[in-house]
């Protein structure tokens, strides 16, 4: 049986003074979700304190990006190693707000996903189409391009401990959530490519109201969660729908 897992992406949000409240709700009500794993991906400045602030609970820290490169003269970035350093379980790669906005192509993504790996922490592949691309009814040829890329550095093999993250680009902070329906067909053409136990998340605009739903689907293992992620009740709720998935 694959875990489930639902993962909060704080994108570029928080606090020093604002995080304390917003972990300490999440550790209280986490702890009560058996069945599920549950993470936070923080930014960067903020491994430090979540690290703190989670050491001695089952909630895991997760981390945004990672540079494809061991060290070196990269000036602003951050290496997995270092990501390691602070007790990082996760990393995100290729999220599509970093592939749309920084530029970020299928062969720089799969150099990360394979620095998380060889730094021994767990890469959540997030894949995911356009609008457009899906219009043009190209949304597998897309989906399965961004993956292969990953398939073909690391291989199969990888996906027995790496997440994917299907995150369709029209649903991500827009309110429009991909049906139940459309989530487990994409779901379920990317299990074919990668392994039975391989966990996949949905992500985008996923809410307290839809998440039930949506983690019904037979190849919807959890959800990678953006703006609820930051309202702790909304978070919570999200992982009480997760834990209410029946097998
Ligand atoms: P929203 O849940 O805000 O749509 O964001 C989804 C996302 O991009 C998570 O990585």
């Amino acid at each position: 049986m694959r875990e489930r897992l639902v993962a909060g992406n704080w994108k570029m949000h928080g606090s020093l003074a604002g995080n304390p409240a917003l972990i300490e709700a999440i550790k209280a009500g986490a702890a009560r979700q058996a069945g599920v794993e549950c993470a936070i991906c923080v930014p960067f400045p903020y491994l430090a304190q979540a690290a703190g602030l989670l050491q001695g609970t089952e909630v895991a820290l997760g981390a945004q990006n990672a540079s494809e490169h061991a060290q070196g003269a990269f000036t602003g970035e951050v290496s997995a190693a270092m990501l390691a350093d602070f007790g990082c379980r996760y990393v995100l790669v290729g999220h599509s707000e970093r592939r749309q906005l920084y530029g970020e192509g299928d062969g720089q993504v799969a150099g990360k996903f394979a620095a998380v790996l060889a730094a021994g922490m767990t890469p959540v592949l997030c894949v995911g189409e356009t609008l457009e691309e899906r219009d043009a009814g190209r949304t597998e040829a897309t989906v399965a391009r961004q993956l292969d890329a990953v398939l073909a550095k690391s291989g199969r093999g990888a996906f027995a401990t790496a997440v994917v993250a299907y995150e369709p680009v029209w649903a991500i902070g827009t309110g429009r959530t991909a049906s139940p329906g459309e989530a487990q067909a994409v779901h379920a053409f990317l299990r074919q490519r990668v392994l039975a136990e391989t966990r996949i998340l949905y992500g985008g605009s996923v809410k307290p109201g839809n998440a039930e739903a949506l983690f019904a689907q037979r190849d919807v293992d959890g959800g990678l969660i953006g703006g609820a992620a930051l309202v702790a009740a909304d978070f919570l709720a999200i992982l009480a729908a997760a834990a209410r998935r029946k097998e």
